[in-house]
């Protein structure tokens, strides 16, 4: 049964952006936030605490947090690997974090420079520290099904990996298909899969890149099985830098005319969220990927 709600997790500005070869200027990130939110975006993304020679396109975290004027009501995740990025957060006085897990030896290698097992030496100083704070800590999983190094990847891998990060104390898990290549059945099947091994779907978000343009395929079989809370960026920006061949998440357009049409809430104002992304658009040089956006531009 579809749920009557959907919350949408916009990661346009930290996702969408990371990968981004040129500079975007902190008052353009800052404009994208605030046009996003007034779109009536109740989640945003907002950037990420980890190496600024990792992810140069963020390394302006701290200044961007200290002008940015926070909209009410609306919640400003970040995302934050270590201890080190968890004391810039705090210092920024973030209520909200993700930590960034791998589900495959090769990416924890590659995005975190650890072994799988080494990750959550990492991330479990982080949680537990965040959490005694009082913050609350979504936990992602990278390469979920497929790897561009390891190939497809067995379902009880992954539940292995999530339980962990759960039982960490993640209240969340959002699951990344971080280079596109799901196909809804593959979707069906992982669901599945942590649901026979107890996990409620009210704990799972799903993150897919529209590489192989299956994202919206894969977010409505998720939702189907209960998943109502949707990962997308805004004009279908971003990519991993990490990650060969990912490309931009499913548009948060695209999300949104297919949650009109099924008659699920969701609370943006499409046609503001639209002019935001054509603005984008015209800051980043080229045209959005969106089909809804190309579709309803004037
Ligand atoms: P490392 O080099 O192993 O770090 O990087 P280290 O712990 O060995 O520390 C080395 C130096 O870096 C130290 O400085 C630290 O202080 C400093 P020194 O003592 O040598 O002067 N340092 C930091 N400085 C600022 N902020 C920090 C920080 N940490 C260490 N947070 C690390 C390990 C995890 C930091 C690095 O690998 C990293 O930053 N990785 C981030 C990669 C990334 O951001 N990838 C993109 C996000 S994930 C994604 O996009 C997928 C997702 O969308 C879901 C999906 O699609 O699947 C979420
Ligand atoms: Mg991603």
């Amino acid at each position: 049964e579809l749920p009557r709600e959907v919350t949408i997790w916009e990661v346009g500005a930290r996702d969408g952006l990371q990968n981004e070869q040129d500079t975007v200027p902190l008052e353009v990130k800052i404009e994208f936030l605030r046009r996003l939110a007034d779109a009536g975006l109740g989640v945003l993304e907002a950037t990420s605490f980890v190496h600024p020679k990792w992810v140069p396109q963020l390394a302006d975290a701290t200044e961007l947090l200290a002008q940015l004027e926070r909209a009410p009501g609306v919640r400003y995740p970040v995302l934050v690997p270590n201890e080190r990025g968890l004391d810039r957060a705090l210092d920024s006085r973030v209520a909200e974090i993700a930590i960034f897990a791998a589900a495959t030896e090769a990416f924890s290698s590659r995005n975190l420079n650890r072994s799988l097992d080494e990750q959550f030496a990492m991330f479990d100083p982080v949680v537990h520290r965040a959490v005694r704070e009082g913050l609350s800590v979504r936990g992602y999983l990278s390469m979920c099904f497929g790897d561009p190094w390891e190939g497809p990847v067995p379902a009880e891998q992954v539940v292995g990996v999530g339980k962990r990060l759960l039982e960490m104390g993640c209240n969340q898990l959002s699951l990344g298909d971080t280079i596109g290549v799901a196909t809804p059945g593959q979707v069906e099947s992982l669901l599945g899969a942590f649901a026979a091994a107890g996990v409620g779907m009210d704990r799972i978000a799903v993150h897919f890149h529209d590489t192989y343009g299956q994202a919206l395929a894969n977010t409505y079989a998720a939702l189907r099985l209960g998943v109502s809370t949707v990962d997308s960026s805004a004009g279908g920006l971003g990519g991993c830098p990490y990650a060969k061949s990912a490309t931009g998440n499913l548009a948060t357009e695209d999300l949104v005319w297919m949650l009109d049409g099924l008659g699920i809430g969701h609370g943006v104002d499409l046609g503001a969220l639209v002019d935001t992304s054509v603005w984008m658009s015209g800051k980043l040089g080229r045209p959005s990927p969106s089909r809804v956006v190309k579709a309803l531009a004037a």
